[in-house]
């Protein structure tokens, strides 16, 4: 069992680089891709918490309505001119359109890292043998990797996935190997399977077996990380080259900042705890920089709505206050609202626990006879790329 030492948590924090291709990421501290989430505006308020240090990933892009142009699409792409380096994540299950997919970002200069998806535990994405699934066709994870490899040029190709299917069914190790052979510049691991969905806790040991079973390539390690000492821990316990950091920050972007300090000389690890005002000051700007992106201030707002929950998470705030940010549908009424809450509240040190999605998994829904064979598979359908929701 990796330990949760005392002696972990005391060390001082490791100098950490990594390499992504010819990215250097320092800290080695990436923003996870979440769908819905890391847009460019989560993004920018992210970067603007690090001092534009890290690797930050786009939503989920799916390789077919890239190929075809979608309008939705094309806009999900869209990066921030300061933005750099260019991170995209594409969910593909085809090889020939993975490698279009990935042949037009190169070709049209879209981005400067490729990452794919093969983590998605969605029973729609699953039941199809995309994401999560995918992993344990050997095959056809290979065809997929040399498409990417083979069209991305320069461009470094990463790879994200769970354990695997189940406890029964683990693919990592294997895949880690895959990607190796591949050329895959680097991997990483979200230490559940997709049966476990976001229930009970990361397995960094798998993250620990995946590094010694690839050391030719950068692994980096996913999965509970709520604070700048969970991603030092981390390093530290697996021998990870790096952390992806997902759900922590929802409602937190200046995680990353924690992050960069901590990973500094001297590496501070106390968290921030903006008061209930400093909080209410990056919702505005959260809210603001959505509405520049869609170019309508009140679908803007109305994207917002989600994060309310994650923002004020531990925070006194009346039912009816509540409500109200809940429900704004421009600027001026996110701002009576922000304006009503006790700006003195000071940041509820519960808060600083798990957030978002952590409910566990029922059955992993999987195409007939999908576990029979890992080595061959028809080609999945078209459909198994229909628009997902990440994962
Ligand atoms: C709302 C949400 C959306 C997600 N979307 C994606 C996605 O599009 N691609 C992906 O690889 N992982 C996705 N994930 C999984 C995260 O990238 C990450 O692997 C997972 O949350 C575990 O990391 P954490 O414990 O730091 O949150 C998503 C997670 C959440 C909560």
């Amino acid at each position: 069992m990796v330990g949760m030492t005392a002696d972990a948590t005391l060390a001082p924090p490791m100098p950490g680089t990594l390499a992504i291709g010819p990215h250097t990421v320092s800290p080695p501290v990436v923003l996870a891709p979440m769908a819905g989430i890391t847009n460019a505006p989560f993004r920018t308020l992210c970067r603007e918490f690090s001092g534009g240090k890290g690797l930050f990933v786009s939503e989920m892009i799916t390789t077919r309505a890239l190929v075809e142009r979608n309008e939705k699409t094309m806009h999900l792409i869209h990066f921030d001119a300061t933005e750099t380096p260019r991170s995209i994540q594409l969910y593909g299950v085809d090889p020939v359109t993975v490698g279009k997919a990935v042949r037009m970002i190169v070709d049209e200069d879209l981005a400067d890292h490729i990452d794919l998806n093969f983590g998605c535990p969605v029973p729609k994405v699953t039941r199809k043998g995309g994401g999560s699934a995918l992993p344990f066709k050997r095959n056809l994870l290979r065809a997929i990797l040399r498409e990417a490899v083979g069209n991305a040029g320069e461009l470094p190709v990463t790879i994200k996935m769970r354990k695997g299917i189940d406890d029964d069914h683990l693919t990592y190790l294997d895949a880690g190997r895959i990607a190796v052979d591949e050329g895959v510049t680097a991997v990483a691991l979200h230490g559940r399977t997709a049966a476990q969905h976001y229930g009970g806790t990361a397995d960094w040991d798998a993250i620990a077996r995946l590094k010694e079973h690839v050391p030719e390539i950068p692994v980096l390690g996913n999965g509970d990380i709520w604070c700048a000492d969970d991603a030092v821990r981390m390093m530290r316990e697996t021998g990870c080259d790096g952390v992806v950091v997902g759900r922590g920050c929802l409602g937190r972007p200046w995680l990353f900042g924690d992050l960069v300090a901590a990973f500094e000389p001297g590496g501070d690890r106390t968290p921030a705890a903006p008061d209930f005002g400093q909080v209410a000051v990056v919702m505005r700007r959260h809210a603001e920089l959505l509405g520049r992106w869609i170019g309508d201030e009140a679908r803007g707002v109305i994207d917002f709505r989600k994060h309310v929950p994650w923002y004020t998470k531990g925070f006194a705030v009346g039912s009816e206050l509540r409500r109200a940010l809940a429900t704004a549908s421009s600027l001026a009424e996110l701002d009576d609202s922000l304006g009503a809450l006790d700006h003195d509240q000071p940041w509820p040190a519960h808060a600083d626990g798990p957030r978002g999605r952590t409910a566990a998994g029922k059955r992993v829904v999987l195409p007939d006879g999908w576990l029979d064979d890992p080595y061959t598979c028809a080609a999945l359908s078209e459909d198994a790329e229909a628009d997902t929701s990440g994962g």
